[in-house]
């Protein structure tokens, strides 16, 4: 029987929770799967029209490390991919097609795997659980990848919490943004992470809004990123000053995010986030995302 698998986009770090910490945006990949003799796999849409259509897609490779965590062999299916999250711009595209993948395989296997484990096996294909934990469970996630394992707090996001994306209409690999911070930190730099990291996860769980635009400090990697990324420096510097709550690089870049409370009008924020862009040459969409709470969802039929 044919089952659908929506995995969510995701905004990691927030600023200094670094490889860490991230949160659910209501866009979405969607998988159609339905058993079949053969496998075919079969992109949609303009996103998806330079991926292959074949084994070699990432989404169907996703669905053999399933396969491969589970000790099975994949049943052959028919695969449709399509997807509204745009690639390369730090909205955790590859994530949500890693574990839509992961869910459907497990899903055609009859579910061998539980969550900590389909959110394992995804986590250490990506190198870090940012973008995969709150692909996987919604909401907001705090959790660390060792030898040990994949852990993790799932949080509800507080009331009233928001966020504004600002998604310039330019790619950044990760593989770039990550070449360009450094190999070495000094203590006082370890310990400036920790600390606002910290009270990150303690502001987003305690509900605390108005230590958002003190905790997002973050000097492990926005500010090597930020020639990367005209504008970004003033807007981790002003937004505040135009009606966000706390302004953070999403993910590897180039998008930013900022966080609003949704009792307030956006428009200032809009106005102020287009207006960077112009001054820097910049094109792109400035949009405002409630926080998905559901996750990967799989809905049968
Ligand atoms: N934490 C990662 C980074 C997210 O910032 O490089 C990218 O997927």
């Amino acid at each position: 029987m044919t089952f659908t698998v929506r995995a969510p986009a995701s905004s990691a770090n927030l600023g200094p929770g670094f490889d860490s910490l991230g949160l659910s945006v209501p866009l979405y990949t969607t998988l159609r799967v339905t058993p079949q003799d053969v496998t075919e796999v079969v992109p949609l849409g303009p996103e998806l029209e330079n991926t292959p259509a074949d084994e070699s897609n990432y989404v169907y490779k996703a669905m053999l490390l399933a396969a491969k965590r589970a000790g099975q062999d994949l049943p052959p299916a028919r695969i449709e991919i399509e997807t509204e999250v745009p690639l390369a711009r730090g909205l955790g595209s590859s994530a949500a097609a890693l574990v839509a993948g992961v869910v459907a395989g497990n899903e055609l296997l009859g579910r061998p795997l539980d969550d900590p484990a389909v959110l394992d096996v995804t986590a250490r294909e990506e190198g870090h659980p940012d973008n995969v934990a709150p692909a996987l469970f919604g909401g907001i996630v705090v959790a660390t990848l060792d030898k040990l394992g994949t852990h993790y707090v799932r949080l509800d996001p507080p009331a009233n919490l928001g966020v504004t994306v600002l998604v310039p209409d330019f790619e950044l690999s990760t593989s770039k943004a990550r070449a360009v911070l450094p190999r070495e930190y000094s203590r006082a730099d370890a310990v400036h992470a920790l600390s606002h990291a910290a009270l990150l996860a303690a502001a987003l769980a305690g509900g605390r809004l108005d230590l958002l635009k003190h905790a997002m400090q973050d000097y492990i990697h926005q500010i090597w990123r930020a020639p990367l990324v005209p504008g970004l420096s003033d807007i981790l510097d002003d937004a505040h000053k135009h009606g966000a709550l706390g302004a953070a690089l999403s993910g590897a870049g180039p998008t930013v995010l900022c966080f609003h409370d949704t009792r307030e009008d956006t428009a200032r924020l809009h106005t102020y986030l287009h207006g960077v862009m112009t001054k820097n040459g910049l094109t792109g969409r400035v949009m405002d995302f409630p926080i998905d709470t559901a996750g990967t969802v799989v809905t049968r039929g």
